[in-house]
């Protein structure tokens, strides 16, 4: 069954090699004052710094460098609404991974607002505006380039928030396969396993639709197939290109349009962990998956693990629940495969914290709520931590 739903996108996507030949007209439509921003200096070595230089020389461009992964509220998205301030900048231009973009779209809000932008950031107050951004990435994974969500972590008191806003769609992504070239096998990885866990969390959910279940074991089975091909040869465009544009898909609604919400409960597990530790984002998905799953195997839930066993991966088994374990060690072993260490302990998290990230879990995400596909409480939480180490 396809439920209610109400669905739209502002952002434009140019996919393709050069799409960047566009930036000029693109970036006129909004002003002269622009705000580059970018991370530790890939963009550098790859040559898309010196060439937006050329092409905007017409424009006005103000710096913020060295936006972190899992990016910070102070300094990153404070400084970034103080330059725009001062500088009356028109639009951002993030060049980057999904960090930057998400650093760029929390100063796009912040930008626009007197307060304390934090505020805005944990939903304490809805942003009236915002700046335009557009938006160069160059690692597939997030699918920041087609949402409007950013993720922002706060190290003063451990929190690390999804913030979501449709001010916040950029305007203009350009997707060009070949810069990914350069990703490093651990964020190929990463970026990835990202990806096919917001396909994950999106397919645990009910009702459910052949339609909808189509379109995402079908997106899963792409990220699968094309990470080994891209690992093997970096430089592979036709793997990189189906990377690139399955991983946009992935927060933007249109995987579970007309389905129910699963309250995303891996997600709200791995802020956590990477509030408290600092891990990259998709090693942390990676290795709660098979835990979560076991944790959610029921009467309720054999239906989707049988779906998935069926669809994705040609299973037959003797039983309902042998598939479904075959489908949970599936995961585990394709994630081991991709250079995942499974092991949250080899990522360095402390077990000593796990009953302080699961108050933390419960005091500020979803997936306790009764509405939640398969809600989790403290115990449950703990559980899976637990294993995960
Ligand atoms: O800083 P630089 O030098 O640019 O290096 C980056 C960074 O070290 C490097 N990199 C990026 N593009 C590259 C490259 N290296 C070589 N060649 C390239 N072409 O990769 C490293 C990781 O980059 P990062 O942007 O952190 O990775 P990713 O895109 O996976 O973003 C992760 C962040 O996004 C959030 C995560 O929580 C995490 O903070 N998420 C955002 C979402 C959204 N907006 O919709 C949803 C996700 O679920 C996720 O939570
Ligand atoms: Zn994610």
């Amino acid at each position: 069954m396809i439920g209610d739903f109400m669905y739209g996108t502002p952002t434009t996507l140019l996919f393709g090699k050069g799409v960047i030949k566009h930036l000029p007209e693109v970036m006129a439509k909004y002003g002269k004052n622009v705000l580059l921003t970018y991370g530790g200096g890939s963009v550098k070595k790859l040559g898309i710094y010196d060439e937006v230089y050329k092409l905007l020389k017409d424009f006005h461009i103000v710096e913020l460098s060295g936006i972190e992964p899992n990016p910070k509220y102070d300094p990153s998205v404070i400084t970034g609404a103080k330059l725009c301030k001062e500088n009356a900048i028109d639009v951002i231009l993030s060049v980057g991974g999904g960090s930057v973009l998400d650093c760029s779209k929390a100063i796009a809000a912040c930008a626009k607002y007197h307060g304390e932008g934090w505020d805005l950031i944990s939903g304490k107050v809805k942003a009236k505006a915002a700046l335009p951004i557009v938006d160069i990435i160059t690692l597939a994974a997030t699918g920041s380039e087609y949402d409007c969500g950013c993720v922002i972590s706060n190290t003063a008191i451990n929190d690390k928030r999804g913030y979501q806003d449709e001010l916040l769609f950029p305007a203009f992504s350009f997707m060009d396969p070949e810069y990914t070239f350069s990703v490093s096998p651990w964020h190929t990885a990463c970026g990835t396993a990202d990806a096919i866990n917001h396909v994950l969390e999106q397919f645990f959910s009910a009702p459910s639709s052949l339609f909808n279940d189509g379109i995402m074991i079908s997106a899963i089975r792409s990220l699968m197939t094309n990470v080994k091909i891209a690992l093997a040869e970096p430089t592979n465009y036709a793997a990189r290109s189906e990377l690139m544009y399955v991983c946009s898909w992935g927060c933007n609604g249109i995987l579970s349009n007309g389905a129910g919400y699963s309250g995303w409960p891996m997600h709200s597990i791995e802020h956590a962990l990477s509030a408290y530790f600092d891990i990259t984002h998709g090693a942390g998905l990676a290795i709660i998956t098979p835990r979560w799953m076991e944790e959610i195997l029921s009467e309720k839930t054999l239906e989707r693990f049988v779906t998935l066993g069926k669809g994705l991966f040609g299973f037959e088994a003797a039983s309902e629940e042998a598939m479904a374990r075959k489908v949970i060690r599936a995961f585990y072993e394709f994630f081991e495969e991709i250079g995942i260490p499974m092991h949250l302990g080899t990522l360095g998290v402390k077990a000593e914290k796990i009953e302080e990230m699961a108050d933390h879990i419960l005091a500020n995400d979803d997936t306790s709520q009764d509405w939640a596909y398969v809600p989790l409480d403290k115990a449950a939480l703990i559980r899976i931590l637990e294993k995960s180490m």
